[in-house]
This record gives structure tokens, C-alpha cells and sequence, in this order.
């Protein structure tokens, strides 16, 4: 084997790039852009959990928590999942509390994941999943989700499964795409999972951001499902604490035993104090979370309204906070060129739709803006916006603009 210089990183570090979510905040901060690129509110979090913090450091709940999570914070995880969807959790053996979400995805890969296993990753997918899967040594096998109602094909989902799936990573609702998975659709990938015996790693950050009616349904309330499902979670998109890095996995005994063990060598523990204030912040009332969705149901409403005139062509999302767009009228060359062109001279910051697709031809005309924003922002990007040509469609329904 030709083994790498020194200096150049592992094999496995070769095989993705940085972050391009990230890399736009940067972008979008040295060019002054309004950033409607990564996932963070610019508002408050709620007043009752940032006291609970503030209490939490004053009563010196300063030293290292239980490795795998501060009893109160476990006992509210399982009680609220309990309560909302009638699974039942055991906070002694099946919850750890990780740090934030993406520590808990990270962990529970390598603690189930063996070199060479196949892990089906939804695209467009949240960045993340295939480095995590690449860094436990297993191979992404991508499925397409298909616009306007981002679903599956069925044949295409049954051609991913063989004898090396390990796991399929399910988002709902669903970052970038907003789409919101069905009874239906969980029961299809269910059946599969039973039949090749795969594991479901859920990440369900969003459960609470969600419109129009629609409910959230996790994978483990599927019949049979939640002994072979790892439900992900976090503070962070809730409560709005996503510098507060507290999530969790919610597992079957057998497996939440592995994934304690990988998080204890990773990290130790989540930040003692916040995870005291999260024990608080899952005790809200329901009418926090009621507002919670009204108020992002109305950001949604307000960022389409900003952009349809513009000539974008926006996927109206069920929930979750962005809004993947088409951006094929505006005839540039790709979504980097586009996204490029809205960060240095419109002055706002999108994330280009090719980061969501390990192909990036597939995500060559789309860009995802986040709505997670105050009126105030968004209203300055979508002044912004007006300084942006629409492209001009012709008689024959195609467009132009340069
Ligand atoms: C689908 C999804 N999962 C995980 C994360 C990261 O969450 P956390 O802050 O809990 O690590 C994000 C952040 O944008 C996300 O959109």
C-alpha cells in the first residue's frame, strides 16, 4: 500500500471536504451577507433555560456529569418520548446524552458501524452523514429523494439493501428539504430493515418545527421498530442553544451500551451545567412548542414571499427551517457560481445545493436558504433580494436573466 506523507492526513480524512454550510458563514461574515446559509437562530433563546444555565453554574454544577448523561436531563429525554409517542424509555440503560446531535450520530456510527458495512443515507442529506460514516470505516449508499415531495422510489430504496447494510439514516423532518416522512414511507423502510435486519439511526432534530398541521412521527413508533432504532436529538433547534452542543441517542439497551462506551472515549460528557438547563427546558409547557412551530410557520410564510417574485422556484417545506429553492431560471452555471454571486454582490449568504448530494450534478440548480431568522433579518435579505435580476421567462416557459 502507498502509504501518505506525513502531514497530509489519514485516508479516511481524504475522502470528504470541509464542511460547505460552514465555510458560507465565513464567507458570508468577511463579505458583511445577510446569512441565511447555516442552521442558527439570530433570536433569544428562551429566558426560563438560559436562567436554568445561569443557576446550574451558580449552584457549581461545574464538574464532569455521569459520562453518558446527568440523570434529571436522561429522566426528562425518556419521559418526554414516553409521553409524546408512547415508546417506551429506560433512562438507565438506553439514553445517552452526547454533545449536541452531531456527537450522538458520530458515536453511534462507530459504535455500530464495522469496516465495510453499508450504511443508505437519504440525499439531499444533512452533510454530515457520510463523513461520519466514512470516519467509521463503512461505505454511504445514497438514495434520491425526488422533488417536488421529495420521495423515494421504492425499487431504487430495495436496490440500496444487501447483505452489508448495516444502517439506514433517516431525517425527519428533513434538513435541507423540509419534507416530512410519512406512516407510509416509514413503513416501507421498516419492512426493509426487517428483512435485511438493518438498524435505523433517526435523527429527529426538527420533531418540534413542524406545519400546517402535519405530526411528527418517529421511526421507533412503528411497530416493532424501536428495538432496532437509535432516535438522535438535541437541545440545539428547540430551544435555540445550538452553541450549547447537548443532544442525545435514545437506543435499545444492547447498543446504547456501545454507544456509551465510544462517547465516554470521544468526549466524556456534554457541558455539565447546560445539560441541568436542559432537564428545564424539556419541562416547558406544550404552549412553547405550539409557538414555536406558529412562529416558524410564519418565518416560512414571510422568506417564500420574498422569494417566489424573485423568480426562485422554492420547495414549500413541511418542516424544519429552510427552503431548498430551484434557481435554474437564473441560467448560471452551477449553485457555487449562483451561491457565489448572492454572497459577494447581493449580499446574502445561501449554501449551494450540490453539498447536499454526493453527486453535485444532482444539486446543480437548487440552493437552501435557513428561515431559522428575526422578521428584521429577513426583511434585509429580501431587500437584498430586490436588487437581484429575475430571470425573464419566455413564451415557450423557459427563463433567462443575463
Ligand atoms: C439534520 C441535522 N442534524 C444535526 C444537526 C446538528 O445538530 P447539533 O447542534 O445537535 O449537533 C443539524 C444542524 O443544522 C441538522 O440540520
Amino acid at each position: 500500500m502507498n502509504r501518505m506523507s506525513i502531514g497530509t492526513g489519514s485516508q479516511k480524512s481524504q475522502k470528504f471536504t470541509e464542511s460547505v454550510i460552514r465555510e458560507m458563514t465565513r464567507l458570508a461574515e468577511s463579505y458583511d451577507a445577510v446569512n441565511l446559509s447555516q442552521g442558527f437562530p439570530d433570536f433569544a433563546a428562551p429566558d426560563a433555560v438560559k436562567a436554568a444555565a445561569l443557576d446550574a453554574v451558580a449552584a457549581d454544577v461545574n464538574q464532569y456529569a455521569v459520562t453518558w448523561g446527568a440523570k434529571p436531563l436522561r429522566d426528562a429525554v425518556a419521559r418526554e418520548f414516553t409521553r409524546r409517542y408512547g415508546v417506551s424509555v429506560d433512562s438507565e440503560t438506553q439514553v445517552t446524552v452526547c454533545c449536541g446531535s452531531t456527537e450522538a450520530m458520530v458515536s453511534t456510527m462507530l459504535a455500530t458501524l464495522d469496516p465495510g458495512d453499508e450504511v443508505v443515507v437519504f440525499e439531499p442529506f444533512y452533510e454530515n452523514y457520510g463523513p461520519d460514516a466514512i470516519l467509521a470505516g463503512a461505505v454511504p449508499r445514497y438514495v434520491t429523494l425526488h422533488e417536488p415531495d421529495w420521495t423515494f422510489d421504492p425499487d431504487a430504496l430495495t436496490a440500496a439493501f444487501n447483505q452489508r447494510t448495516r444502517a439506514i439514516i433517516v431525517n425527519s423532518p428533513n434538513n435541507p428539504t423540509g419534507k416530512v416522512f410519512n406512516r407510509d414511507e416509514l413503513t416501507a423502510i421498516a419492512e426493509l430493515c426487517r428483512q435485511w435486519n438493518v438498524l435505523v439511526i433517526t435523527d429527529e432534530i426538527y420533531e418540534h418545527i413542524i406545519y400546517d398541521g402535519i405530526r411528527h412521527l418517529p421511526m421507533a413508533a412503528i411497530d416493532g421498530m424501536a428495538d432496532r432504532t437509535i432516535t438522535i436529538n438535541s437541545l440545539s433547534k428547540t430551544y435555540s442553544v445550538t452553541g450549547w452542543r447537548v443532544g442525545w441517542a435514545i437506543a435499545p439497551p444492547r447498543i446504547a451500551g456501545a454507544i456509551r462506551k465510544v462517547h465516554d472515549f470521544l468526549t466524556v460528557g456534554a457541558a455539565a451545567p447546560l445539560q441541568a438547563a436542559g432537564a428545564v427546558a424539556l419541562s416547558l409547557p406544550e404552549t412553547y412548542y405550539t409557538e414555536l412551530a406558529v412562529g416558524y410557520q410564519r418565518r416560512r410564510d414571510m422568506l417564500l414571499a420574498l422569494l417566489e417574485p424573485r423568480g426562485f422556484v422554492p420547495f414549500k417545506p413541511d418542516g424544519a427551517y429552510y427552503i431548498m429553492t430551484d434557481i435554474g431560471a437564473f441560467k448560471f452555471a452551477d449553485d457555487v457560481e449562483f451561491a457565489r454571486h448572492l454572497v459577494t454582490d447581493v449580499g446574502v449568504a445561501v449554501v449551494p445545493g450540490s453539498s447536499f448530494y454526493h453527486d453535485p450534478v444532482l444539486g446543480r440548480t437548487k440552493v437552501r436558504f435557513a428561515f431559522c431568522k428575526r422578521d428584521e433579518t429577513l426583511r434585509s435579505a429580501g431587500r437584498r433580494l430586490a436588487a437581484l435580476t429575475p430571470p425573464v421567462v419566455t413564451d415557450l416557459g423557459s427563463a433567462s436573466v443575463r
